[in-house]
């Protein structure tokens, strides 16, 4: 598989690999999300599907949510895993092996891949090697697909639809890669606005404004006072620090949009979602967790391991 031909999903997920939302049209969304409604009904149905299937955990950067939310899914569907966490320093890439050999062993021994990789595309190059079909669990600051997946998840579930639904996005949205993949995933249903509030030199890079705003309204603001007053949800993001070449850089922007009580009392309406998908740093005020409307300790994370089990069930073809 190359750069230029992802595959389609197509409602046909057996055997595809997942690395991007580009793959989905929103049957497959839709499909998807009936599956992660069937599964999280009854998920004792489901415990056995990925009996004698191994998948494979590879994770060139930190994770804490993702990694233990794919084993954890794979595990809940009676499936086993190898689990490498940073393999730059534990696995044979230490001695300068390339990503095409280790994926091509790890194919012999496991049914699935799940990559996380700190390279943009390292994952499309890890699919057009594997004969396995490859998840990707993020990839630099390109896209991040089952985390938006999730998100998109919490959404339907709470509206019963993504069409005609007003969300805010704030924070790094040039280096956040969740964003990147939710502008695609939500480019897929009707009436959607999103307000993109950041930093001047942290917007979401023109190229990704200039493909999308075909299909969704993308309304680039620079100031909370620009936020709309009736939104259907927030999704706040951190900075990204890891990306920046010069911490100066980081240091003068970190601040720049704090999700306080205060902001939530002022700006935010009843039946909203705030959303943010962790790790937080400062952006974020914890007496906000308790607000019912607060579902980033919650049901993201249980989604995200229901919206996986799914994932993983069709790609196999067990569901
Ligand atoms: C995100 C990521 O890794 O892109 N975290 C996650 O997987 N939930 C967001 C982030 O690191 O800021």
């Amino acid at each position: 598989m190359s750069n230029g031909d992802i595959q389609k999903i197509q409602s046909h997920f057996k055997g595809k690999d997942i690395v991007s939302l580009e793959q989905f049209d929103s049957p497959s969304i839709k499909l998807l999300f009936k599956t992660v409604q069937k599964i999280k009904k009854n998920p004792e149905k489901y415990s056995s599907i990925l009996k004698n299937k191994l998948a494979v955990l590879l994770f060139y950067e930190p994770s804490s949510r993702t990694f233990s939310s794919h084993a954890a899914a794979v595990k809940r569907l009676g499936g086993l895993t190898i689990e490498y966490q940073n393999p730059m320093q534990t696995s044979s890439a230490v001695k300068g092996e390339t990503l095409a050999d280790t994926v091509r062993v790890f194919e012999n021994y496991a049914d699935i891949i799940i990559m996380r990789h700190f390279q943009m595309g390292a994952s499309i190059e890890a699919a057009h090697y594997a004969s396995v079909p490859v998840i990707n669990a993020g990839d630099g600051i390109g896209e991040h697909p089952t985390q938006a997946l999730l998100d998109m998840f919490t959404l339907y579930e709470k509206f019963g639809s993504l069409d005609g639904i007003t969300g805010v996005l704030v924070g790094d949205l040039l280096y956040g890669r969740t964003v990147h993949s939710l502008i695609k995933g939500f480019s897929l249903f009707k009436k959607v606005k999103l307000y993109l509030l950041s930093p001047k030199n942290l917007r979401v890079d023109p190229e990704l404004i200039k493909k999308y705003k075909k299909y969704v309204n993308l309304i680039e603001i620079e100031k909370i006072e620009d936020m709309p007053k009736k939104a259907d949800f927030w999704y706040w993001t951190r900075v990204q620090k890891e990306r920046f070449k010069n911490i100066k850089d980081y240091e003068a922007v970190k601040n720049s949009f704090l999700l306080t009580s205060d902001l939530l009392k002022r700006r935010g309406s009843r039946d909203m979602l705030v959303m943010h998908p962790l790790p937080r740093v400062n952006e974020l005020d914890s007496a906000i967790d308790s607000d019912p409307r607060a579902v980033y300790l919650t049901k993201q994370i249980k989604n995200g391991m229901f919206v996986r089990m799914a994932l993983l069930g069709l790609v196999l073809g067990k569901i």
